[in-house]
């Protein structure tokens, strides 16, 4: 059956690339409320995601996970009644395998789920947990990545609670080809992100071919965001932001929501760039063209017949990158509007798309068919101007 969960990206923030393991039931409630108090949840971010280090080393006598009892003194599910009173959503985290990935500050790692899906998942459920990122640490007992992943599809459906189920096995085992198969509504396409403009750039290219695998409620994942890190300037985060965007990616903040400054704020909250994430126009967007001298052109298909286009440069210097309307799919008219989704401004075009773009930045525009089309090629197939 189709599965219906996560019919666009996934929005949120995930506790991990600011946190890491020094994690605590307070730093998971501040972002819960600065998500309200920023403007994230009216630009519409939901789901706050605790990663990894939020239990305790042992299992209890029952055989369950138990929340960290310093850390988390309060208990999850009260946590989780913290979020959804905000109107939000809580994601909570585990392993498809003995144990987790990372040591806590006490130096542990927390239990994995393997062999206790369904008793993982129901307690989950019990909590009115409403996301699972599932990781790829721990031994595996000799299972293959699908009997791993397909074992907690299998308990989160059993459960009877809508549980968005995030997929982080790195892309291994080619998840794109089984996970939707699994109940899984994303999953991870690489190894971790890190704040740094390479590890943005070497995502990204590792994202090219996967775009036939993504449709509503199964989304490839080039893992969270790093915007508001420290560690880029702001033209590398907008470039990083537009990027994912036209991924059809996960929108995951993973810096600290409390502290963040206007600037960052701004670049989450920018509700065009996130309107174009979260369209469905039948495919996620794809390189255009790479011009060769380090530019690039990126577009995306939007359901109203528009197409988001980023103009990139990959170089340091400030360089003009160019495309045409024809070029992202947008033939067959005579004249175009086009929006700066960054600046705002509009303009109209008769097919070039173009501008001056800086080092390591983009120029994303949305662009839309205007005015008379023209008549479709007299020989040969009988073409549409529509992607
Ligand atoms: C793996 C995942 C990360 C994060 C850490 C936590 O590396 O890929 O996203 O969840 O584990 O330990």
């Amino acid at each position: 059956p189709a599965n219906t969960l996560l019919p666009k990206p996934q929005m949120g923030w995930n506790s991990w690339n600011v946190f890491k393991c020094d994690i605590d039931e307070g730093k998971i409630k501040a972002a819960a409320d600065a998500m309200v108090s920023s403007g994230m949840k009216a630009a519409g971010y939901e789901y706050v995601v605790i990663d990894d280090c939020w239990a305790e080393q042992y299992r209890d006598g029952s055989g369950n996970l138990v929340a960290h009892k310093v850390r988390f003194r309060s208990g999850i599910k009260a946590l989780a009644d913290y979020v959804h009173a905000r109107g939000l959503k809580i994601g909570i985290y585990s392993s498809a395998g003995l144990h987790t990935c990372t040591a806590s500050p006490e130096g542990f790692k927390q239990p994995g789920s393997i062999g206790h899906e369904q008793q993982d998942a129901n307690l989950f459920a019990s909590w009115d947990i409403d996301y699972l990122k599932y990781d790829n640490c721990g031994d595996r007992l000799g299972q293959s990545n699908e009997q791993r992943y397909t074992a907690m599809g299998k308990a989160l459906r059993n459960t009877g609670r809508d549980i968005v189920y995030a997929v982080c096995n790195w892309g291994e085992a080619e998840p794109w080809l089984f996970v939707p198969r699994v109940g899984g509504n994303s999953w991870r396409t690489t190894g971790d992100i890190w704040d740094s403009w390479t590890a943005v750039t070497s995502l990204l290219d590792q994202q090219k071919g996967l775009e036939p695998f993504a449709k509503p409620g199964a989304w490839n994942d080039p893992d969270m965001l790093e915007v508001g890190n420290g560690h880029q300037t702001l033209t590398e985060y907008r470039s990083h932001f537009s990027l994912w965007a036209l991924l059809n990616a996960p929108l995951l903040s993973g810096n600290n929501l409390a502290t963040m400054s206007a600037d960052i704020r701004d670049i989450l909250t920018n509700r065009d760039v996130i309107a174009v994430d979260q369209d469905w126009g039948g495919s996620q967007g794809r390189l255009v063209r790479d011009l060769g001298n380090g530019t690039q052109v990126w577009a995306k298909p939007n359901s109203d017949g528009s197409v988001a286009v980023v103009l990139f440069n990959r170089g340091t210097a400030t360089t003009t990158v160019s495309t045409t309307a024809a070029e992202v799919g947008l033939g067959g008219s005579t004249s175009y509007s086009l929006k700066d989704l960054w600046s705002k401004a509009q303009s109209t075009s008769t097919g070039s798309i173009s501008a001056s773009v800086p080092g390591h930045g983009v120029v994303m525009y949305r662009v839309w068919r205007q005015g008379a089309t023209v008549a479709p090629p007299a020989s040969g197939v009988h073409q549409v101007s529509a992607m």
